[in-house]
């Protein structure tokens, strides 16, 4: 791994993958994009003229007023489709109302608990979202305000979500692991006025306490007024008189055809919040049009959607995959979505291919990181399953290892369906790079291609592109419609964290190199951001949470390569209070959970004298994820303040 804000110049690729696999014949001929020449030409049309293309492409969202321009790009600010209004729930619901398709399966859902199972039709599922628009109306939300959503992955998470588009509310999803603290905090950033819960959720056979961790956030965030809450599991939950509301007395005798506002095209259609490299996670800023189009229109591309397809994404929808491959992507393209509610394994390890058999989707997203747990969970859980419903496979979040993604093609796939590995951020809105399956071959580990509107470059320190095969800095050298537009109420971070080191360009944060036939490669990053089982931590923000507790002097916080989820977190403290030992571990574990949530709980922990520094002061992480990762420690430590540190830290690891 190179050493953070150094681009990988230097550094060899590791990769020598060089099997490749065509898409198959049969899903070319049927596919949106069938072949290499058709994507060439897409790709320069986009290139060439990127206002005609993507003006092209918007015609068909249903605008309330027209747009003047479809592009004013003032480095680093973008507006697309200037001056033009529409509501996005409306072009995720609405307009497939009125070309028919009333009664087309918008949603299947599955429960946790075995045997739980709903269908919402794309007309039910508009009358939900506008009696929960009318509910918030009711309660004084009003466009631009800032709705929190933390539920589980039930239906009324995409309505609560799809709700507040229609009232041109702005919704922030936190993800329902996250920890009482972590809502508070983000509420607090983003001024939220209403939190959207539930009393709880299912995980493995387990009820989180949603609402409870809500009522200890609201005791830190002032501005929220209101409180909905969804009854999930039945669970007891305190209901706070003229503050709380339950979902179902919410929507009783609300409208099923609330009218959507009409928000202007760089309207901000939510925030969603992500570790950078400081302790401060950011609200990454999403609008409407822009947004949507490069939703929907990549969902189309890359997942080839056809009107009978059953589109099984298996993100969250606390995450940024959640957001444009469960709801926006696939809905404004007008296909059914699966939804499954709880934990791969729950209540057996064989649950999702047991879906898979029940509900017949035909296309599978997931994560690199699931597909290596079902490796080591072995194949006696896939065994007899019928999985012939599926026809194309898609990855992201991580680099998928060749390993992995040989099992994940010939077991899950049966060797016949393509796989796309989606390279993208939560900052980019949407697949910024992957195979088109019916007409790119794939090489297992790579996201080979750019999709038509992305324009990358490898560069180095200096913004210079480097050479084919060298690895170097990935970004974006072209706006396109779904990239951020800010980081909530902080410009200043926007500009240093994306701007700043590459001027004009976007910086992706991510090393990559290109191969001889034009392939990216994702190298990791650049920065102190880890990315454990496919989420995005910041060192600094574990390392923060861990000197908040009383006993910690020092902290430092490193990944260390872990078989299933990538990446796992190690930790080096030092104390100035308390025992070292697993009693400590345990108590440090817990504070953790409670400061972030469950997943920056670090899986080491090592108790250290001091930590070893650089003479400037600059902690040597370098060093620090040698030890973690059992590597014998290579390369320069003359600069080290003090050798004896480094040799107790061996010493203390024997
Ligand atoms: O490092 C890249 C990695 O995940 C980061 C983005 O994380 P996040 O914003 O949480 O979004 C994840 C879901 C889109 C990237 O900077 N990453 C994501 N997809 C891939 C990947 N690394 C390699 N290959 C991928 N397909």
């Amino acid at each position: 791994m190179s050493e953070p804000h150094k681009p990988a110049g230097t550094l060899a690729s590791v990769m020598h993958e060089e099997r490749m696999f065509p898409p198959p014949r049969d899903f070319s001929s049927r596919a949106r994009i069938g072949s290499l020449e058709e994507y060439g030409r897409l790709y320069d049309a986009a290139r060439k003229d990127p206002e005609a293309f993507w003006g092209e492409r918007a015609a068909a969202l249903p605008w309330t007023t027209p747009y003047e321009r479809v592009l004013d790009w003032q480095p680093p600010h973008v507006r697309w489709f200037v001056g033009g209004r529409l509501n996005v729930s409306a072009a995720c619901l609405d307009r497939h109302l009125a070309a028919g398709k009333g009664e087309k399966t918008a949603l299947v859902w599955v429960g946790e608990p075995l045997g739980e199972r709903r269908t919402l039709t794309y007309r039910e599922l508009h009358a939900e979202v506008c009696r929960v628009a009318a509910g918030l109306r009711r309660l004084g939300i009003r466009p631009g305000e800032v709705v929190s959503i933390y539920m589980p992955m039930t239906p009324e998470l995409v309505i609560a979500m799809l709700a507040c588009a229609r009232i041109g509310a702005v919704h922030s999803v936190i993800f329902g692991g996250f920890s009482s603290e972590a809502i508070a905090d983000r509420n607090h950033d983003a001024r939220a006025v209403a939190v959207i819960t539930a009393d709880g959720g299912w995980r493995r056979g387990a009820q989180l306490p949603l609402k409870k961790n809500v009522d200890v956030a609201l005791e830190k965030s002032p501005t929220v007024k209101h409180v909905v809450v969804l009854r999930r599991t039945g669970q007891p939950v305190d209901m706070k008189p003229g503050r709380d509301v339950w979902w179902h007395d919410l929507v009783d005798g609300m409208p099923a055809d609330t009218p959507p506002e009409a928000m202007d095209s760089e309207a901000p259609l939510f925030i969603l919040y992500t570790s950078g490299s400081t302790g401060k996670p950011k609200g990454i800023q999403h609008t409407s049009a822009g947004y949507v189009l490069w939703a929907q229109t990549t969902a189309e591309w890359v997942f080839d959607l056809r009107d009978d397809d059953l589109f099984w994404c298996t993100a969250d929808c606390g995450w940024i995959t959640g957001h444009s491959y469960v709801t926006y992507g696939p809905l404004a393209a007008g296909a059914s979505i699966l939804i499954y509610e709880g934990a791969p394994n729950a209540p057996h390890e064989g649950r999702f291919w047991q879906i898979v058999e029940e509900e017949r989707p035909t296309i599978f997203y997931t994560a690199p990181t699931a597909i290596r747990s079902f490796m080591k969970w072995g194949p006696e859980h896939l065994r007899g399953r019928d999985l012939s419903s599926l026809r194309l496979l898609g990855t992201v979040g991580e680099g998928i290892n060749p390993e992995a993604w040989m099992w994940y093609h010939e077991t899950i796939g049966g060797g016949r369906c393509p796989i796309v590995d989606t390279w993208w951020q939560t900052e980019t809105g949407g697949i910024m790079m992957s195979p088109l399956p019916g007409c790119t071959p794939t090489k297992p580990g790579s996201c080979t291609l750019p999709l038509p509107g992305v324009v990358p470059e490898i560069v180095d320190a200096h913004g210079k592109p480097v050479p084919r095969g060298e690895g170097g800095w990935l970004v974006m050298t072209r706006p396109w419609p779904g990239m951020l537009r800010g980081v909530w109420g902080d410009e200043e971070r926007f500009v240093d964290t994306y701007w700043s080191k590459v001027p004009g360009k976007y910086l992706a944060g991510d090393n990559a190199r290109q191969d001889g036939d034009g392939y990216y490669w994702i190298m990791g990053r650049i920065d102190d951001v880890l990315n454990v089982a496919g989420h995005r931590l910041s060192t600094i923000e574990i390392e923060s949470a861990l000197v908040s507790h009383p006993t910690v002097a020092e902290a430092a916080a490193v990944g260390r390569p872990h078989e299933v989820k990538g990446e796992a977190v190690a930790v080096f403290v030092t104390l100035r209070g308390g025992e070292p030992g697993p009693a400590l571990e345990e108590t440090l574990r817990k504070h953790v959970r409670q400061q972030i949530g469950a997943l920056a709980v670090p899986d080491d922990i090592h108790f250290a004298a001091a930590l070893p520094k650089t003479r400037s002061g600059k902690i040597m992480r370098r060093l620090l994820r040698d030890i973690a990762a059992g590597r014998e420690t290579v390369g320069d430590t003359t600069t080290l303040e003090d050798y004896t540190v480094l040799a107790n830290l061996r010493g203390n690891d024997e």
